[in-house]
């Protein structure tokens, strides 16, 4: 691969910065993993932290004031969908990464249901090369079936060895629990991850939103919360009997949670993930037949959304991720029942968990960093990245005091498919760093 192609230029209203010689100055080094919370100057040469504490006199390098900013380790998307190949209309990797660190990722997980869907190591490699020149680290996650069919895995070791560390067939389940038991068994040996989407589809077919008296009232056929809860119970036996790494994408309802962390005290090695939507959003919003709001797994009531928040708080729930998945106008401006699933999440997922979770006492400000940055890349095996003296720099910043209004016209994602738009947040994101750049809001 050729990481020496140049760098792309930030979108309008947005500057680049070398990393060669630049300071942070007066920022708040927020980094939990290592118990860092102090307001003081960041220094970066070569793309690696050099120093932290003042600025020294007769530094020569290029100075950014980001006081009022928290300067965190960078932020790290592992549930999203670009739509290259395949779905370019929808997204690209290359707009789809430039919401990613407009919205302060330094790195994202593409799932791999593109057409054709990214089953082999070149499809992997392709990906990646269209990621080059960005500040935003891409690990594509790689399909554990052929075609996503179910039926054959995927050739995992010469997946490895281009890069990829965690596998799915996210967008649909894998039905055979002899293929699951197969996928965690080899995933296991190469020491990688299965992170599914659980879905038990003969549960859900013909299901558009939560089942329940809301579905009732408008109507629509209803996915219920079992369809859910049952996958994930036999995901999570078959991760115990083969001790193989599974990673639960996206839970949706109480029950979800309470399996998991079960089977958590249980000592099985399991870890979850939980949307920005699914934290803020309940199905009662369906009533105006918006399709903004038909995503998969569906809007839950509001019980299932505090306890969600409530597990994200203690633990149970590692990371959030923000399943963002673009989809053009005319494709979601049908009959609610027609339009397809999916809404987009990478520019509105901080400030939205920021004003409705932590600014509301709910969640403790370095869980949500922890959910955001050190944790998915935990859960993927990644390097660990921090504020530490000899680390690359890899840093989001945020503003936890700015108010904005989500606009989609405004967005970077060539989709515009969000329930937020309208909403008066308050945290935003200033900045990323990374890959030797940094891009940052003017
Ligand atoms: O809402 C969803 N959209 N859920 C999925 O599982 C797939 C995704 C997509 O690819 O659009
Ligand atoms: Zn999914």
């Amino acid at each position: 691969m050729n990481e020496t192609l140049s760098p792309i230029k930030p979108p309008s209203g947005w500057e680049y910065h070398s990393t060669e010689k630049l300071a942070l100055r007066g920022g708040r080094l927020f980094d939990p993993s290592a118990e860092l919370d102090e307001q003081t100057d960041l220094i970066i040469e070569k793309g690696v932290i050099l120093s932290i504490g003042a600025i020294p006199d007769g530094w020569n390098g290029e100075v950014v004031d980001v006081s009022g900013c928290l300067v965190c380790p960078g932020f790290f998307d592992m549930h999203v969908h670009f739509r290259e190949p395949g779905f370019e209309h929808k997204e690209t990797i290359r707009t789809g990464c430039t919401a990613a660190a407009v919205g302060g990722f330094t790195g994202v997980a593409p799932m791999p249901n593109t057409n054709p869907a990214i089953d082999n190591p070149g499809m992997v490699r392709f990906q990646q090369e269209q990621a080059l020149g960005l500040p935003v680290d891409l690990f594509p996650i790689a399909a554990i079936t052929t075609g996503r069919k179910g039926a054959t895995l995927t050739e995992i070791g010469e997946l490895r060895d281009v890069g990829v560390k965690v596998f799915s067939d996210d967008g649909s389940p894998l039905v055979s629990s002899e293929m699951m038991r197969h996928a965690l068994e080899y995933t296991r040996m190469f020491n990688l991850v299965i992170s599914e989407h659980c879905e038990d589809m003969s549960l859900t077919k013909g299901g558009v939103m939560h089942e329940g008296s809301v579905a009732t009232r408008l109507g629509l056929p209803g996915m219920p919360s079992i369809g859910e809860e049952i996958p994930v119970e036999r995901n999570i036996q078959l991760a115990e009997f083969t001790g193989g790494r599974l990673h639960i994408a996206h839970i949706s309802t109480a029950k979800s949670l309470d399996l998991i962390r079960r089977a958590k005290d249980r000592g099985i090695n399991i870890t979850a993930e939980v949307t920005p939507h699914h934290l803020t959003l309940d199905c009662s919003l369906l009533e105006g037949y918006n399709a903004d709001y038909k995503v998969n797994p569906p809007l839950r009531t509001v019980e299932d959304v505090e306890a969600l928040i409530e597990g994200l708080a203690d633990g149970t729930i590692d990371a959030i991720a923000t399943d963002h998945a673009p989809h053009a106008p005319d494709e979601k401006e049908v009959e609610f029942i027609s339009a397809p699933f999916g809404m987009i999440g990478l520019e509105t997922a901080v400030g939205v968990v920021h004003t409705r979770l932590v600014s509301t006492g709910k969640l403790s400000l370095s869980r949500m960093v922890a959910a955001f940055s050190t944790a998915p890349r935990a859960i993927m095996g990644l390097h660990e990245v921090n504020l530490k003296v000899g680390q690359a720099a890899n840093i989001t910043l945020f503003n936890p005091d700015e108010k904005w209004m989500v606009d989609r016209e405004q967005m970077l994602s060539k989709a515009k498919n969000t329930p937020f738009h309208g909403w008066k947040l308050t945290g935003r994101t200033r900045g990323v760093v990374n890959r030797g750049m940094a891009w940052i809001r003017k």
